[in-house]
Formats: structure tokens, C-alpha cells, sequence
């Protein structure tokens, strides 16, 4: 992964080069007090300030410094500075006015690259951009964050072929083995007897990618109990309802909700928030073949209720039933899960917003406030209590779709909500966790939403003092 800790350097006074920042307002008054030089050259430019993202190269010598453009020098938003990062030079860079406070995000990821595949790694080679910032305690929490969303991005780029529930789990042992926490992985029978759904979704992967629960534990038994669940399916199909090929072309992203568990993971233990973290990912790949779950097969929960296959590609929901009954046997404090679980949440919100559903309203006003905060929006759909019938099975106690069309995000999230115990807590994100068209900062593929905007919350409703 880049190398983020080279990126942001404490000030102490060394040479860098200025980042003047304006926008629309302080534009004007800024570019009068500029050598006529700079005034000409940015004329010339046509350089008026209205445009964000836009910067230009003032000349000193045979240096030189920046102007660029955000939208309000006044709140930098995590992004303004990422197209500086993607564009300028090797070199160090310093603000002309202020710290860049949260802008660090977008400097940082501005210079991440998955070039994994590629054989000629430009980017690396191009050298490292890095950044100048007064307030050095800050540094380490701002190149987690960078981490964790690489993270994402990286384990979601990867192809299929290369990330199967075997490499999801090693993923999971990383961040055990390098932060130090349990790891407990069920498979073979033993997931057929505990976790029949998840075993049902994952037999037609049976022999070449086997699917599993990964489970890693950490913290004190006395801090109050955390869940994160992740959908990891590694590769979506549709199963026996095979998706056509035009929705299965980005399925190597149906993992994306397990990538945001596992980062948001290591994020925990990184900044040892005082709680005690249970993860569970759900890895299945969701395959056809001759061992393949059918439309109308019924399968027995973990946690008791029959429910019917009616539609072999509303898999997540299923594997992600068996893992909230696990996580809810622990009694936690609150449970989030992660989940690429609908293509309704994409046709509701578009490709910015995770779907956030909670059954609690100060949960979800607590999530609304931390990700306004961090700047990584989402929005709330309703558990609209009248659709849970429609979730009915004729001969079972459920099955795994509703009988109509329609609000595709809702009833999986109150499919669900079947599983998650009495009284606890719960948030789930219906996420894309994917990046199309590309943005400064956030190329076409593989990304984290959603993320950060948990972890604050995690972090305002578990931080000590
Ligand atoms: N992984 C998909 C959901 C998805 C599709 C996410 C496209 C992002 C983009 C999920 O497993 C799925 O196929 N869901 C079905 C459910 C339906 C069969 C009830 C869907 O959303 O169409
Ligand atoms: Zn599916
Ligand atoms: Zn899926």
C-alpha cells in the first residue's frame, strides 16, 4: 500500500513550496495584492476563481508557488486539496494561510494508486508529493483514515480470481496479526450445522472457494460490545438466476461491505477505541453449478425460522442473516453492518449515498450528525414495519424476497431486521461501494462510503472523557 506516512510532515520550518487557496469570494481581493506578474498570468489563464478544483503554477525563479481553487477557504472539505495531490510535482508543499485540517484525506488518496496489475507503476515512480501540516498529533488518525479507505479500495479492486472467502479471511488474519487480536474461522461442517445459510449461499463454490464465517475478537470483556458484520460475497452471480451480463460485469465488488467491516476493524484497534470489537464476515463467492442452492429451496436459519429461496441472487441478505443471529447471541451494545446488499439503494439514492437503516432514531440521528461531520454523506430509509409481510413464504416462515417489485432496499433491510436479537441496537448501511464516474481523490472503482461516517460515530459514542 502507499506509503501515507511520507505524505504529511510536521512544520518545522522547512522549505515547501506555498498552496494559496481561494474561492469565488476571496478570489478577487487575494489576486489584487499579487505582483502584476501573477495577476497577468492568471488573466491569461482565464483563471477566475469560480471553478473548483482549478489551480495554477505561479512562477519564482525556477520554483514556483500554487493557487488553487476550493469551494470555501473557510471549510476545507476532505477533497479540495486531492487534485493538487493527483497533479503537482515531487516535492513539499505547505498552505500559504492555515492547516489543512481535514483536507489531508484527499491529499493523501490523491496519490494512492491499485496499480497491482499494472507493469509499469508511473505513479509510484513519479515520486511523493508531501504536505506540510502544524498539527503533528493529528497526522497518525488522518494516515489511518487514508489507510482504511485504501483498504477498501484495494481488497475491492481486486479481481475475483485473486480474492476468494480464502483471501478475505487472510485479510482478516492481517490485521489480527499486525494489531494483535482472536481470529476464529468456521467452515466445512461445522458452517453447514451453525450457519446453514451461509453454507447454502456458498455450496455451489463448494470445492475451489469454500465459504466460511471469519470471526476476529478484541478489547477488554468489559467495554461495552461492538458488532460489525460484512457481506463478503466475493463474487455475485445471481446464482441459478444468473444476473445477465451487463449487472455482473462489477460483481467482484459484492465483498465491498466485508472491505468496509474489515477496515472499519482495523480502524478500532488502531485508534483502541474503548469497546470490545466482534467482526463476523459472511465469505461466500455465489456460484452456479450442479451443487448450487435452487429457487425454492428452504433452509433452516441459525437462528430458527425456515426461510425459502426465492430468488438465488438476494444471497447477501441470507448470509448476512446467519451472521447477525451470531453477532446477536453476544447481546452487543449496538450492531453496523456493511452490505452491497441491493441494486433498489442505487436506483433510490445514485452512486453517492449509502442507504442507512437503524432501529433506533438516536442511532440514525447520531449517524446523520458524524458523517455531516466528517463530510461522507449517506441518507435514511425507513423500517417500514407494514412491508415485513410481504416477506412472507407460502410454506415456509419466510422467504428472501418480497412479492412485488418494489422498495428493493427496504425489505432486505427488514429481512434482516428478522435477525438482529430484541433490543439491540442496530444500523445497516446499504452501500455501492464502488466509484463511477471518478471524482479528485477517488478514481473509477473500488471505494469506501460510509465509512468514515461510522467510525465517527463509533468514535463520539465510545470515546472516554
Ligand atoms: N449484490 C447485489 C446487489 C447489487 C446490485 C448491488 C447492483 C450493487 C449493484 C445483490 O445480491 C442482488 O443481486 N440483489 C438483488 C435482489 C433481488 C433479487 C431481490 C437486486 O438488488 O436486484
Ligand atoms: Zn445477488
Ligand atoms: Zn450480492
Amino acid at each position: 500500500m502507499t506509503d501515507f506516512a511520507s505524505l504529511l510532515v510536521p512544520d518545522r520550518g522547512q522549505k515547501a513550496r506555498p498552496i494559496h487557496l481561494v474561492d469565488k469570494h476571496s478570489f478577487e481581493p487575494w489576486a489584487k495584492k499579487r505582483p502584476a506578474e501573477d495577476r497577468a498570468l492568471l488573466e491569461a489563464h482565464r483563471f477566475d476563481g469560480k471553478t473548483a478544483f482549478a489551480f495554477a503554477l505561479l512562477p519564482r525563479g525556477s520554483d514556483f508557488e500554487v493557487v488553487s481553487v476550493v469551494e470555501n477557504v473557510d471549510a476545507l472539505s476532505p477533497w479540495c486539496l486531492a487534485k493538487l495531490a493527483e497533479s503537482l510535482a515531487e516535492g513539499t508543499y505547505k498552505l500559504a494561510k492555515g492547516d489543512p485540517g481535514k483536507a489531508t484525506l484527499g491529499w493523501l488518496l490523491g496519490q494512492h494508486r491499485f496499480d497491482a496489475y499494472r507493469s509499469k507503476k508511473e505513479d509510484r515512480e513519479r515520486g511523493p508529493r508531501a504536505l506540510v501540516t502544524g498539527e503533528a498529533a493529528k497526522i497518525d488518525s488522518a494516515i489511518r483514515l487514508a489507510e482504511a479507505t485504501a483498504l477498501v479500495r484495494d481488497l475491492v479492486d481486486t479481481p475475483a480470481a485473486d480474492l476468494g472467502p480464502e483471501q478475505l479471511e487472510h485479510a482478516v488474519r492481517g490485521v489480527a496479526s499486525e494489531l494483535g487480536a482472536q481470529v476464529k474461522v468456521t467452515s466445512d461442517e461445522d458452517l453447514k450445522n451453525g450457519y446453514p445459510l451461509i453454507a447454502a449461499v456458498g455450496a455451489g463454490a463448494i470445492e475451489a472457494r469454500a465459504p466460511r464465517l471469519i470471526e476476529l475478537e478484541w478489547g477488554k470483556p468489559d467495554d461495552p460490545r461492538v458488532a460489525i458484520v460484512g457481506k463478503g460475497v466475493c463474487f455475485d452471480t445471481g446464482g441459478l438466476d444468473l444476473k445477465p451480463a451487463s449487472g455482473m460485469r462489477i460483481m467482484k465488488k459484492d465483498m465491498g461491505g466485508a472491505a468496509h467491516a474489515i477496515a472499519i476493524a482495523r480502524l478500532i484497534i488502531a485508534e483502541r477505541l474503548p469497546v470490545r470489537l466482534h467482526l463476523l464476515i459472511a465469505a461466500v463467492e455465489n456460484a452456479v453449478s450442479g451443487a448450487a442452492y435452487r429457487p425454492g429451496d428452504i433452509v433452516k436459519s441459525r437462528k430458527g425460522p425456515f426461510v425459502e429461496v426465492d430468488n438465488t441472487d438476494a444471497e447477501g441478505r441470507l448470509v448476512l442473516a446467519d451472521a447477525l443471529t451470531r453477532a446477536s447471541e453476544e447481546r452487543p451494545d449496538l450492531i453496523v453492518d456493511f452490505a452491497t446488499l441491493t441494486g433498489a439503494a442505487r436506483v433510490a439514492l445514485g452512486p453517492d449515498l449509502p442507504a442507512m437503516f437503524a432501529n433506533e432514531d438516536d442511532l440514525a440521528t447520531a449517524i446523520e450528525a458524524a458523517a455531516r461531520e466528517v463530510d461522507d454523506p449517506l441518507w435514511r430509509m425507513p423500517l417500514w414495519d407494514p412491508y415485513d409481510e410481504a416477506l412472507k413464504s407460502n410454506i415456509a416462515d419466510l422467504a428472501n424476497m418480497a412479492n412485488n417489485a418494489m422498495a428493493g432496499c427496504i425489505y432486505a433491510a427488514l429481512f434482516l431486521r428478522r435477525f438482529v436479537g430484541e433490543k439491540i441496537a442496530w444500523a445497516h448501511l446499504d452501500t455501492w461501494a464502488w466509484r463511477d464516474p471518478a471524482k479528485p481523490g477517488r478514481p473509477k472503482g473500488g471505494d469506501a462510503l460510509g465509512l468514515r461516517a461510522i467510525f465517527a460515530m463509533l468514535q463520539s459514542r465510545y470515546s472516554r472523557g
